[in-house]
């Protein structure tokens, strides 16, 4: 049983249900690639059977080793880049309490970052608070030769070493990449790190469900067994039916691709609950990695209500129509609060005095979808009962599965990303390396 829900009506007016079931067939085609793996990138379908196929041993050494880093340290680094990031972040932030870093009865170490950025302040500060925490660090890249995370894992590595000494520097230290190769593995086994394996068929934006993700995640202190079942549940669902009035990935799949044939080129993927930044975050590198290429795909972009209806709210009600909205509501928070009567009501809110923020928040929802319909948004619903690791691991493989047939629908490779090497090569040029020394040439000639 599944626990997400998705609710198109709000389509109807920009694209007809017809429009919408003119996809079948291609999804039906979609969803057939997908599971006999016969479509394009076929060799990096490995995600598809994860949650179901899941080692029962791999989940139990991530336990233990969450277990021995909490022991140990009270602040763990993650260091990587894009899907060896982006995952574990967007689920540790949409479980853990809002202010996570201010809590001093935190049960589990808090969990930062590095190796996603290149900028020299983030490091130094990142090191000045190193100095003063008892602290462990797993560092991720697929490739094992990422520009961000290598520079970072250096400057982590040094600092580490010399405040543990090289012995116990290596405890505190694991390394997850490719099972044989790459230059992270070879550091890895010259040092004696513990190592945990990014499967070769699952790219890094699918990989939240192996190490990559799971490992942060149990460090946090989450219940990654439950994600993965969540995430298993969900797998069952879709593989049943490529239906698009059954299957919620279908759906999902066919709406977004009917709105883009009427010239709704952005999706702004929308939450209502600050701690889903990140998610929103990980959904972009998703669909934006796998969808935009051969000139194609739909731009995904993101907001967070009610901040951004103060922002980039004018211009989603007013500006250029190429737009529609997936909305991400949640229909229950984990906390209770009203908005308290004042005797004075100075700001004329006692008619909403007694009621729940939440319920403040669930109208504001409403009357922006309908205002932003009305505008000329088309708006899709996909509702969870509440976040959790059950729930969130339903959405994730959801949002997976539907990509999955929303690129196969487009006619791209929704599991390459040619195009992320292109600022790589001029970096490169740029700074000299070796083997680089005729683009170096060009690209000194356009400054
Ligand atoms: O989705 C992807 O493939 C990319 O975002 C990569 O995950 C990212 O570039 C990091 O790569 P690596 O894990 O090889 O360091």
């Amino acid at each position: 049983m599944i626990h997400l829900k998705i609710d198109y009506t709000k389509v109807n007016g920009f694209v007809s249900e017809n429009e919408i079931n003119a996809f079948q067939s291609r999804i039906d085609t979609a969803q057939k690639e997908l599971l006999e793996e016969t479509g394009k990138g076929n060799d990096f379908l490995g995600w598809v059977n994860l949650p179901s196929e899941i080692d029962e041993n791999l989940l139990s050494s991530l336990e233990t080793d969450a277990h021995e880093i909490s022991k140990m340290a009270e602040v763990y680094v993650v260091i990587g880049i894009g899907g060896s990031y982006l995952g574990a972040r967007a689920v540790i932030e949409a479980l853990n309490h809002n202010f996570a870093a201010l809590k001093s009865d935190r049960k589990s170490p808090l969990v930062i970052y590095a190796g996603q950025n290149i900028s020299e302040d983030y490091m130094a500060d990142l090191l000045e608070i190193l100095d003063n925490k008892d602290y462990a660090l797993t560092v991720i890249s697929k490739s094992g030769t990422t520009t961000e995370p290598a520079v970072a894992f250096r400057i982590l590595k040094n600092h580490i070493e010399k405040k543990y000494g090289k012995a116990e520097a290596c405890k505190r230290i694991i390394a997850i990449t490719d099972k044989s190769k790459g230059a992270l593995k070879t550091l890895a086994d010259n040092e004696g790190y513990k190592t945990y394996v990014v499967p070769d068929n699952v790219g890094g934006r699918y990989s939240v469900l192996t190490p990559v993700g799971l490992l942060p995640i149990a460090v946090a202190g989450f219940n990654i067994r439950k994600m993965v079942e969540g995430a298993a549940n969900m797998q069952k669902q879709l593989e049943k039916s490529s239906s698009i009035s059954l299957s919620p990935a279908a759906q999902y799949a066919a709406v977004r691709n009917a709105l883009l044939e009427k010239g709704k080129t952005t999706e702004i993927m929308v939450n209502y609950q600050p701690n889903l930044y990140y998610l929103t975050e990980w959904w972009k590198q998703l669909y934006g990695e796998s969808e935009g290429k051969e000139n194609k795909g739909i731009f995904p972009a993101g907001v967070g209500f009610t901040t951004d209806l103060h922002s980039m709210g004018q211009y989603i009600q007013e500006g250029l129509r190429n737009i529609f909205e997936t909305v991400l509501s949640i229909e229950k928070p984990h906390k209770n609060i009203e908005v308290p009567v004042d005797k004075d009501d100075l700001d004329g809110l006692n008619f909403i005095s007694g009621k729940r923020i939440h319920e403040v928040n669930e109208k504001a929802e409403l009357g922006t979808m309908l205002a932003h319909v009305d505008g000329g948004v088309p708006n899709i619903k996909i509702t969870l009962p509440e976040i959790n690791e059950l729930t969130l691991g339903e959405l994730i493989y959801f949002y997976e599965f539907a990509c999955g047939l929303s690129g196969y629908v487009l006619g791209v490779n929704p599991f390459d990303q040619p195009g992320v090497e292109a600022y790589k090569k001029n970096m490169f040029a740029l700074l000299g390396k070796p083997g680089f020394e005729k683009e170096s040439e060009d690209i000194s000639k356009r400054l």
